[in-house]
């Protein structure tokens, strides 16, 4: 179980059910409207970089950005777009013009860099002689949803002519009744009663009409989606009250989202010469908030919370940065989102702030509260994380096994978090508990229970760090 597991919590925890669309922020102002510059140095704003648009530009395994893409209509189509060309969000939740497929003018591609596919078998299948089959309004209604699921990403896993012959559990070529593959859970989140905000969504004036705030699948006729999937609830028996009941959707990303950030320990925090310090490994995204933002999230809405005083972002196709870098710079392969076209405000002393560094979207490394000017570096309890790894088994202190880092579940030598639980990209982990679903006791005060198994079946549930 831990391999299995741990490499599905790395592939979650990497790509993750990412449904955020491309928000055209690239009206940034030329270099010249920057005020104060601060470090005399050039700055890189996002107005001066080209976004990467090919999946051959970017590093392997590495989220690529969402954009918008125009293209020349194919065949008969006319474009709605600029010069009668068809604009489509190139992005997990982006969808074509209605009527036509994201196959033809999206790019899968790109797509599956924003939240790795792994086959799924489909959670059911069509009796045939299911009445349905017979019922035309059933039949055009589910013709109509199919439409709209093919104009947009969703089909880049979930239908198998794109993949290859397979899917991800909902697969809408699955005959003669695709929604019959869904299972219970995910057609919660279809009809909008399970949440699956934390995905981000966007309005739906720049995603060709389709909005994806109020039901799970993006769509252009809400009431006439939701009507549909709410007859398909009754007939399966699922009440609203337990559609409502089925826990958020996003695994690790909603675990960040409602994590509460700890004061910075050890080397973390930002020093009196303005360098940044992090630790976990090099990140593609760093962030400075004021204290009491929401944690980043996704974008293209959950990316940038208010508070956000700085962001600096890493192209796709250059390296991340290590720990080290100076505060309102933009190393090589860097440049800032935040400001858009002035310097990072300076930093007050004596005030606190929030530091985030992403080893890439949805996966933080560090995310801890600094008060500017007080010393950073090596505090007690930090000295005790890194010893409890040698923790003899028979004098184990529970207290101190949890959050131990580990690289496997060998070195988690205390009973009571005895589970290595490892982000990808990570040389390590840290030790855990499992099965805190069936029984909450087996968690620290404070940790929170990540039920692996609300977005994999069969995967177990393990205590996570506040
Ligand atoms: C890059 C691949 C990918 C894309 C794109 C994608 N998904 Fe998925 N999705 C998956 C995989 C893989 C699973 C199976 C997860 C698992 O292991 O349980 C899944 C599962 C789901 C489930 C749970 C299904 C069930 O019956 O329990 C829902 C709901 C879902 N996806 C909705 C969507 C929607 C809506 C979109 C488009 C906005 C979308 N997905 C786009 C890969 C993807």
């Amino acid at each position: 179980m831990p391999t299995i597991t741990k490499r599905l919590l790395g592939l979650l925890a990497a790509g993750m059910l990412l449904f955020g669309c491309s928000s055209d922020e690239s009206e940034g102002m030329a270099e010249d409207a920057i005020e104060s510059p601060q470090a005399g140095e050039a700055l890189t704003l996002r107005s001066d970089i080209e976004p990467i648009t090919r999946s051959e530009d970017a590093q392997p395994g590495v989220y690529i950005p969402m954009f918008e893409r125009c293209s020349e209509p194919l065949g008969d189509d006319v474009g709605e777009g600029p010069d009668g060309q068809v604009c489509t969000n190139i992005s997990i939740s982006g969808c074509t013009e209605e009527g036509k497929r994201f196959a033809d003018y999206g790019d899968c591609d790109i797509v599956r860099t924003q939240r790795p596919f792994w086959p799924r078998p489909p959670a059911g299948e069509t009796d045939p002689n299911d009445p349905r089959l017979d019922d035309e309004d059933f039949m055009r209604e589910l013709g109509w949803m199919t439409e709209q699921v093919e104009a947009a990403a969703c089909v880049c896993c979930h239908d198998s002519d794109e993949i290859g012959g397979q899917a991800g559990i909902w697969d809408i070529r699955l005959g003669p009744i695709w929604l019959d593959s869904l299972s219970d859970a995910g057609l919660a989140l279809f009809v909008g009663l399970a949440d699956s905000s934390t995905f981000g969504a966007y309005p739906k004036a720049e995603n060709n009409g389709f909005d994806r705030t109020l039901t799970g699948i993006p769509t252009t006729d809400t009431e006439r989606l939701q009507a549909f999937l709410r007859t398909e609830m009754e007939r399966r028996g699922l009440s609203e009250e337990e559609a409502r009941a089925v826990p958020p959707f996003g695994g690790p990303i909603y675990a960040n989202s409602i994590a509460v950030p700890e004061p910075c320990e050890g080397d973390q925090g930002i020093d009196e010469d303005g360098i940044v310090h992090w630790t976990g490994g090099p990140a593609r995204y760093v962030y400075v908030l004021e204290e009491g933002s929401d944690n980043p999230g996704v974008p293209p809405n959950l990316d940038m919370p208010e508070g956000t005083l700085w962001k600096l972002d890493v192209l796709a196709s250059a390296d991340a940065l290590g720990s080290g870098i100076e505060y309102g710079t933009t190393p090589e392969g860097s440049f800032q989102v935040l400001p858009e076209t002035k310097r990072a405000p300076a930093l007050e002393e004596g005030t606190t702030y929030h530091l985030v560094a992403l080893f890439d979207i949805g996966v933080p490394v560090t995310s801890c509260l600094f008060t500017y000017g007080a010393p950073i570096g090596g505090t007690a309890m930090d000295a005790g994380k890194q010893d409890a790894g040698n923790v003899d088994p028979a004098v184990c202190e529970s207290s101190a096994a949890f959050g131990t880092t580990c690289t496997a579940d060998s070195d988690c030598t205390c009973s009571a978090a005895s589970y290595c639980a490892i982000m990808p990209g990570q040389p390590e982990g840290f030790c855990t508990a499992t099965g805190c679903v069936e029984d909450a006791s087996v968690c620290p005060a404070d940790w929170t229970c990540f039920d692996l198994s609300a977005i994999a079946p069969g995967a177990p549930s393990f205590c996570l760090e506040p």
